[in-house]
């Protein structure tokens, strides 16, 4: 008999997960999918099961992308060794370290540099101000902005390749292995001058990380922290633009561009799964999952799930349902959350401070693509 996850392909998940996770929501929640060769769990009551027992639904797969792409980190490993890391690797990404002042004093100017330099006539709001303006902050904040804000951006797609790639294409692989080898060297230069600045690299240095540990987690950082607030800055930018009637009550009232921001982060979740392998064989919403199945919570689906949220496709700046889970919900949960909800904030208010009249370019469309990785490729707006 064929199951509904027979006929499900990555190609179709990267088109539009939404239909067909919206029918596994409904009719099979914990879907073994062979073109994956994992299960997909859907529903919200089972996704945070798995992400409040590590132990069952351990983060050290195998096989694992992320740690071929980047080496053994964070994301990879389990308590008690991911919580000292956690420990030694948060802070300067907490308002307390580094980030706050960044916030403060920095974050504005960058973005005001990056707006100089675009035509206000038309310009790609991705690829001319969002990810510079998030491969900027990250450098800045890590202590790697003498190599540019281009060259973090090149970094950031090389490493992704490799991450995303499911089917083991050889040039992605390649592509990867490029970015991930002269990242590391300029982390280990970096780590070299390592002082009591306030930088964060240096910070992971007096905190007592290796060397490794601080390449591979910086390179971690620099895969996941510049092309999720890049995405965000772009959706929350796109929906002001077509959405005018959001973009009245965010006139009306600018301190819910906040509320805005985390419904947009909600319903377009750009991190669309945590993968896990189950650690023994159990049972997942009456399904049975053997030692060694991998397991992926589809973070996009339980920030959809009717069962969880009212109208969970409505953007609603009043909505008081509980946080989502587009940042995850279990040991794992984000270590930039704070940084990149003021990066996707600040980006936002200085390109609709600076050009006022800001709209979608005649006839430009917003290709929204990717399951794990999901977002605008481009957005072709004018202030004219
Ligand atoms: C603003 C948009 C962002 C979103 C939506 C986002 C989303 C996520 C999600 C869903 C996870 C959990 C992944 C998993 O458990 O498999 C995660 C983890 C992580 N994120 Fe982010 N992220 C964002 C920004 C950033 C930034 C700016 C950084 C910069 C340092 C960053 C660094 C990390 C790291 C290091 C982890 C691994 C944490 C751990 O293993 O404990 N993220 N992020």
């Amino acid at each position: 008999m064929r199951r509904l996850g027979d006929d499900i392909t990555l190609a179709d998940l990267e088109f539009d997960p939404d239909p067909i996770m919206a029918r596994l929501r409904a009719e099979e929640p914990v879907c073994w999918v062979p073109a994956l060769e994992m299960w997909l769990v859907a529903r919200w009551d089972d996704v945070a099961f798995m992400e409040a027992n590590p132990e069952l639904f351990s983060a050290a797969t195998e096989p694992s992308l992320l740690a071929r792409a980047l080496g053994p980190n964070m994301l990879t490993c389990d308590p008690p060794g991911h919580t000292r890391l956690q420990q030694i690797m948060q802070p300067p990404f907490q308002p307390g370290g580094r980030s706050g002042p960044f916030v403060s004093n920095e974050l504005a100017r960058i973005a005001d540099e990056l707006l100089d330099r675009v035509d206000p006539t038309g310009f790609d709001l991705m690829a001319d101000y969002a990810q510079l303006l998030s491969a900027g902050a990250l450098a800045t904040v890590l202590g790697l902005d003498h190599h540019g804000y281009e060259q973090m951006w090149t970094w950031c797609r090389g490493l992704c390749a490799d991450i995303a790639n499911f089917g083991n294409d050889p040039e992605l692989t390649k592509t990867g292995e490029i970015a991930k080898a002269s990242l590391g060297e300029a982390i280990a230069q970096r780590i070299a001058h390592a002082g009591a600045d306030d930088a964060a690299i240096s910070s992971f240095v007096r905190g007592g990380a290796t060397p490794d540990e601080i390449v591979n987690n910086v390179r971690l950082m620099i895969s996941g922290g510049i092309n999720e607030p890049r995405d965000g800055i772009g959706l929350v930018v796109h929906v002001l633009l077509t959405r005018p009637d959001l973009r009245a009550e965010i006139d009306a009232s600018p301190a819910k561009l906040r509320r805005l921001i985390e419904e947009v982060f909600r319903v377009y979740t750009p991190v669309g799964t945590v993968t896990r392998q189950a650690t023994q064989d159990l049972e997942l919403a009456g399904v049975s999952i053997r030692r060694g199945d991998l397991v992926s919570g589809v973070l996009r689906s339980i920030n959809l799930d009717e069962t969880h949220w009212s109208d969970p496709t409505e953007i609603d700046l009043d909505r008081r349902e509980g946080s989502h889970a587009a940042f995850a919900l279990g040991a794992h949960r984000c270590l930039g959350e704070w940084l990149g909800r003021q990066e996707v904030r600040v980006g936002v208010e200085r390109v609709l401070e600076r050009f006022p009249a800001l709209r979608m370019a005649d006839g430009a469309e917003v290709e929204i693509r990717g399951f794990e990785f999901r977002g605008p490729h481009a957005i072709h707006v004018t202030s004219q």
